[in-house]
């Protein structure tokens, strides 16, 4: 139920059931807790579509050949929190650690190959992208460093594309990066270079489906992100993506996050950082 003679109603019990298990089954997004987020962040959307009810508005999404009902739902129910400079111990461990073994590892076809897979609105991946144009200095161009960075939200990754920041999420950037890596601010607000957004690249991915890669990755970067997962979930992620790593990578977790110490393939470097045994 939603508007009933005006009055405002909360989604009901199965309307929400029905949203959080089509969530959790298709993207592994766990919100059996969260009845009220979800209705906050689906009424007024289903208010302006005028869809009446929560239900029918899932009715529409299941029947809708194109997808576009279910990208709004994606939209809606994901967290896309993020911003520059967040957990900067894990870019100085792959500047000084991780990169130093892969430049040897990819020596031969300097192409290496890092992964970030819950790449929200973009701040992660050019802090990727900007660490390895300062790792290679000179020696970039010969290398293809090219980040693929991945996200559910298209929403979050129509921003990403963008690059356009306000200045107060730059607040913590050391200059040298602010000159070197942004456009002269606008209004406020300041633009990515094109030069380093041709070192991203940004593709909508559902981490639930099989990994299409047919190389295997250095470096995975996949924070903040299984937090909405829940164990299963989360242990099944974690397998593909060791099986989708070169032995010897690693992979950054969110600093607040866990992994099952008991059950993990991994090597344990530090609490969010792991690597797969050479
Ligand atoms: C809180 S943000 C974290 C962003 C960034 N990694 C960081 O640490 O700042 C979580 C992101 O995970 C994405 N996400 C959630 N479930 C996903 C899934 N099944 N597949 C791909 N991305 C997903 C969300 O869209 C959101 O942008």
């Amino acid at each position: 139920m939603l508007y009933d003679g005006g009055r405002k109603t909360m989604i009901t019990d199965e309307e929400f059931l029905r949203i959080a298990a089509y969530m959790k089954s298709h993207y592994g997004i766990d919100l059996g807790q969260k009845k009220v987020i979800m209705n906050g962040r689906l009424e007024n959307r289903i208010k302006a579509g005028g869809w009446g009810t929560f239900n029918n508005f899932m009715d529409a999404m299941e029947k809708d050949q194109s997808g576009k009902l279910e990208k709004e739902l994606v939209n809606q129910l994901t967290t896309n929190y993020t911003y520059f400079m967040r957990e900067f111990e894990h870019f100085e461990f792959f500047k000084s650690q991780v990169l130093p073994w892969a430049k040897k590892k990819a020596e031969k076809t300097k192409d290496l190959r890092v992964w970030c897979g819950a790449a929200s609105t973009g701040e992660e991946p050019y802090m990727i992208a900007m660490v390895l144009k300062d790792f290679f200095g000179l020696e970039h161009n010969s290398w293809d460093t090219k980040v693929l960075a991945t996200d559910v939200s298209t929403k979050a990754l129509q921003r990403a594309v963008a690059g356009t920041y306000e200045e107060e999420a730059l607040k913590d950037m050391p200059d040298q990066w602010k000159r070197h890596f942004f456009q002269k601010p606008v209004a406020g607000r300041y633009t990515v270079t094109n030069e380093l957004k041709q070192e991203v690249l940004f593709r909508q991915f559902n981490l639930m489906s099989p990994f299409p890669f047919k190389k295997k990755m250095h470096t995975v970067f996949l924070r903040n992100v299984m937090i909405y997962f829940d164990s299963k979930t989360k242990q099944e992620l974690l397998q593909k993506v060791y099986d989708c790593l070169e032995p010897g990578g690693y992979l950054f977790i969110g600093m607040t996050e866990t992994l099952d110490r008991t059950q993990t393939p991994y090597q344990i470097i530090q609490p969010s950082i792991f690597r797969k045994r050479e």
